[in-house]
């Protein structure tokens, strides 16, 4: 049967993640989380005292991979350490985003993406794989919410996790990382133009996953 790539990008705490594993798993392709490979690098540079320059010369010291764990989860590898935890902090988010708009940690990842790819079948979420890492995708999908929507999930993603965050600075970091994302040089994030832009706010998943199975037969023939 034929494969194809299936691009899922958009904003932070926009169900990207959620989506897109449902979606591999639906159709039984593996999941790359790209945002995890960034996370990755970061808790690498935070590790080592290193900040985001410094960290150049180290990059061919870091390897990143992923694992299947015994509940069917997908975990990150660092330098063989499952790591998957650890990358999931506010701290490490926030490095994440300072490592991710340099030049030489994207060529460094995107590369190891695009071979992942190679196969096809697969399902990528992050910010830049319609626009970047495959501008052949067959199916591209960017998925958004309201900011609101967003730093809610994100406020009880955290609380889930154990963590005490405020609310207003969940918001916070929810606007400053869109502008990140959004501004910087290096393939800001926007949406490709042959993408489906699909908004999920108040909406369950179950729902949404119709859309996206349509849309995946639909690229399939
Ligand atoms: O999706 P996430 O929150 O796990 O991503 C972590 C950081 O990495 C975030 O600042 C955006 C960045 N990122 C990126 O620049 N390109 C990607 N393909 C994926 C993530």
């Amino acid at each position: 049967m034929k494969k194809i790539i299936v691009a899922v990008d958009g904003p932070s705490s926009s169900g990207k993640s959620t989506i897109a594993k449902a979606i591999a798993k639906a159709v039984g392709y593996n999941y790359i989380d790209t945002g995890a490979m960034y996370r990755a690098v970061a808790l690498y540079a935070l590790r080592n005292g290193l900040d985001s320059q410094d960290l150049l010369p180290h990059l061919d010291q870091i390897n990143i991979a992923f694992t299947r764990v015994e509940d069917g989860s997908q975990h990150t590898l660092l330098n063989g350490e499952d790591v998957e935890k650890q990358i999931r902090t506010l701290e490490v988010g926030n490095m994440a985003s300072q490592v991710s708009p340099i030049k030489e940690v994207r060529a460094f990842l995107v590369a190891q993406q695009q071979a992942m790819g190679k196969e096809k079948g697969i399902v990528m979420d992050g910010r830049d794989i319609g626009t970047v890492v495959f501008p052949q995708a067959e199916l591209k999908l960017f998925i958004t919410a309201s900011p609101e929507v967003r730093a809610m999930r994100r406020y009880k993603e955290l609380i889930g996790k154990g963590e005490k965050p405020v609310f207003e600075d969940v918001v916070a970091d929810i606007n400053d990382r869109d502008y990140r994302d959004t501004h910087r040089a290096e393939s800001p994030l926007r949406q490709a133009e042959d993408a489906i832009l699909y908004d999920n706010s108040g909406m369950e998943l179950e729902d949404q996953m119709k859309d996206y199975l349509r849309f995946f037969n639909d690229r399939l023939h």
